[in-house]
């Protein structure tokens, strides 16, 4: 079983540090043991109803964790010690701590009432355990993403908690997954009172860790650079990331890790933690008086309000935990197999995305049907499967200054008609795909001139411009029922099969022109709900189409995004050196089944580099391959190297969207190199990639360490014909050997 409830009865002897006396008390509590895989997660209700964490780390077999509750020690004895009431709340390490009652710490939970006030003050009353996972459903509007499984694949507790004071109830949802070293964590709200309540503040999940040991891990960035991994030690007071943004953002991912000083990708614990949310998000550690740990992670509380009328309920979304006794690496390969097997769903979810060509860096806006069924025939005839047309097809869209909104084809460039297009794409034996950026609205469209209202604004305020656009307010139903309906109608229209879904500027002014005073604050968690009940709309009705998500490069790879669309695109930035560390970044929480990479045209866009063909295409397999270039205009060298990339793509694709992931070689600590593995499941074949980003002249050959395979096995190396022990491999390395700066090589092992 691996959640289990015990009841205990416990002596303490209460010690009083002023009167030196020996006071016995008892205590009852209940004690909650989670096991997940090689996970051991305890807290216990304390007979006040506190709830307390105990311990999270690697499997304990004990069944009885209680001891490492410290009731006794002055002043953890809230039963008897009423009089430093104030010092156990500070110092206690909570599961899930109210603003207002004496713990200074960061708090995951905080409420206004009608009377004004702020503290709360959250205890246990009941629980309940069963098997399999719970939807997270915000009624009325949506259900919202996360991990998923059966009744064989987890077991879920959830333990009901009041605030008397205001009649709030919490129920903290705890699920621990069989195979994995997952636990979720989520928490509903239900008004049970009599009056309406203010959430000012609803954390997903919180923990005290009881040391400060650690290392804080961070995936931060800007535009072009997402998801750069940081690493360094805690220190006293807080830190942490968030976005305000309205979107999860290009700055900063909301996931963060901690882990052992000596943790690296082999070895050391790392906790790793995630929120299945693509909006504001907090998440901080927090190093406090006595050198403890408090982590948060949830809906970032700033500018956050939302009203809770009796009877109502509030839904937070999903963070998900995951442990690792056996470095970062192995983490990492968690959150891969969780996001592959329990969020991404779909027809593609377990099946090779078709290799696409996308019209963007070869084109941007100057493009009509002409030129896409000059580039489709050329691509078709090196291989590629499918073409996606990019931004400029609708409306009357020359450049990025209109017609987001107007979801009508734009006839004088799309000559012919859309279903013309398509027809002669799919002649040519290819898929189509097109780009949508369906929250948006331009000043310069007929939805504008329409419907004004409909974009989010303040009234009597300025409305900031982004790439000239407004952020249509998504918490009105009409609004998305109207450009869902557009969508449809395109969709309808042809026979497409890819969307690629679009997000160009992030909320200002966040007002609707809807919702009463006294909910606006809301709008930024309304905001993202609407995102997804059309994504949720979309999915649903389209099954057939690949989703891919995108926001001006990937300032929306997030976990809930992959709920919907089972590959996000990275970055914009397609330079394949720069690229190494916004994979290696992105890696660290997500799989390779889900980055979006394309092989580009050089001098690189984004950072003028050149860089070989042969280069791009190696950092670009780890992903869900494509070109985004004018093949017809291309080097004819490079062009002639197509069909055998993309002959190798499909030959090892399957092992790199399935395998585990291996990190080598770290870009961030050395810049002359990186490498990594994918190693199937059953160990039977694995992939070793080699980038050297700068030459060096005694650096012919470096000596490198395999990963991940099976030492008692023989492997055939694809790059000598070979035969070698997987304990050679690892333990005493191979030569590999690339000349010249951003070079790479790839070399396949098959066990024989
Ligand atoms: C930003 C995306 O990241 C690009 O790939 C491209 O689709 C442009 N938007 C189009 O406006």
């Amino acid at each position: 079983m691996s959640i289990k409830e015990q009841s205990i009865k416990k002596e303490y002897s209460q010690y009083r540090w002023q009167t030196n006396s020996d006071e016995i008390f008892t205590e009852e509590m209940k004690l909650f043991t989670l096991n997940a895989k090689d996970t051991t997660y305890a807290l216990a209700a304390l007979e006040s109803g506190h709830l307390a964490h105990v311990y999270y780390g690697k499997h304990i077999e004990d069944d009885d964790l209680s001891y490492l509750i410290r009731l006794g020690e002055n002043p953890y004895t809230p039963k008897v010690n009423k009089r430093d009431m104030g010092t156990f709340m500070d110092t206690t390490p909570f599961e899930y701590p109210c603003h207002g009652i004496g713990d200074y710490r960061e708090p995951c939970f905080m409420i206004m009432d009608e009377d004004g006030m702020s503290s709360c003050d959250l205890r246990y009353v009941s629980h309940k355990i069963y098997k399999g996972k719970p939807q997270i459903v915000q009624p009325d509007i949506v259900t919202l993403p996360a991990t998923f499984a059966d009744e064989n694949e987890a077991e879920t507790l959830e333990i009901t908690c009041v605030d008397k004071h205001s009649g709030i109830e919490a129920v903290l949802i705890y699920t621990a997954f069989n195979d994995l070293d997952v636990i979720t964590r989520s928490v509903r709200l239900v008004n049970k009172g009599e009056r309406a309540v203010n959430i000012r503040r609803v954390m997903s999940m919180g923990i005290d860790f009881d040391s400060d040991q650690y290392d804080f891990i961070t995936l931060n960035g800007s535009w072009a650079r997402e998801r750069i991994m940081e690493r360094s030690p805690l220190h006293h007071g807080k830190q942490g990331i968030d976005s305000v943004k309205g979107e999860s953002s290009h700055q900063n991912n909301p996931f963060i890790a901690l882990v052992s000083h000596n943790a690296d990708e082999d070895m050391g614990e790392a906790y790793g933690f995630n929120l299945v949310y693509s909006g504001n998000f907090f998440a901080q550690a927090e190093v406090t008086q006595h050198k403890k740990t408090r982590v948060v992670m949830g809906i970032n509380h700033f500018d956050f309000n939302w009203l809770l009328e009796p009877g109502e309920v509030f839904a937070a979304p999903e963070a998900v935990m995951v442990y690792s006794s056996q470095g970062i690496g192995n983490m990492s390969r968690t959150f891969h197999d969780l996001y592959r097997q329990h969020l991404i769903r779909g027809e593609y979810k377990d099946k090779r995305r078709p290799i696409l060509i996308n019209n963007w860096e070869a084109t941007y806006f100057n493009f009509d049907t002409d030129k896409l069924i000059s580039i489709a025939k050329q691509a078709s005839e090196l291989g590629i499967e499918m073409l996606v047309m990019d931004d400029g097809w609708f409306g009357h869209r020359d450049s990025d200054n209109s017609s987001l909104g107007d979801w009508f084809v734009y006839e004088s460039k799309i000559k012919g008609g859309l279903k013309y297009l398509v027809d002669e794409v799919n002649k040519l034996g290819m898929k189509f795909g097109i780009w949508f950026e369906p929250e948006m609205i331009s000043p310069d469209s007929e939805l504008f001139k329409k419907h004004p209202e409909w974009a989010i604004q303040i009234q009597g305020m300025d409305m900031t411009q982004s790439r000239e656009q407004y952020v249509l307010d998504y918490s009105n139903k009409e609004v998305r029922d109207c450009i869902y309906g557009m969508m449809k109608k395109i969709l309808d229209s042809a026979n497409i099969e890819y969307i690629k879904w679009d997000m160009n500027r992030q909320l200002t002014e966040v007002g609707s022109t809807t919702l009463p005073a006294n909910r606006q604050r809301e709008l930024w968690h309304r905001y993202v709900l609407g995102v997804y009940d059309v994504m949720n709309r979309l999915t649903t009705d389209y099954p057939h189409i690949l989703l891919e998500n995108c926001s001006g490069g990937g300032a929306r790879f997030d976990a809930g995004m992959l709920y919907y669309s089972p590959q996000i695109w990275t970055s914009d930035d397609t330079d394949a050196i720069e690229r190494l560390k916004i994979q290696h970044g992105t890696s660290i929480c997500y799989p390779a089944s889900a980055m979006g990479a394309h092989v580009s045209d050089c001098p690189n866009h984004t950072v003028g580099r050149s860089t070989p063909f042969a280069t791009r295409g190696h950092v670009a397999m780890v992903g869900t391959f494509g070109y985004e270039l004018d093949v017809t205009r291309i080097p004819e060298n490079d062009r002639n190297m197509i069909p055998a990339q993309v002959e190798e793509f499909k030959k090892y694709n399957p092992l790199i969207r399935t395998g585990d992931q291996y990190r080598i070689g770290n870009v961030f600590e050395d810049n002359m190199w990186d490498a990594w593995m994918f190693v199937a499941k059953d160990k039977s074949e694995a992939l070793f990639t080699f980038v050297q980003v700068l030459g060096r002249p005694n650096y012919r050959s470096r000596r490198i360490k395999l990963k991940g395979l099976d030492p008692d096995a023989k492997y055939l190396s694809s790059a000598t014909g070979e035969v070698h022990s997987g304990s050679a491999l690892m333990n005493a390395g191979i030569n590999v050997s690339v000349h010249g700066d951003f070079t790479s090589t790839i070399i396949s092992f098959t066990r024989i």
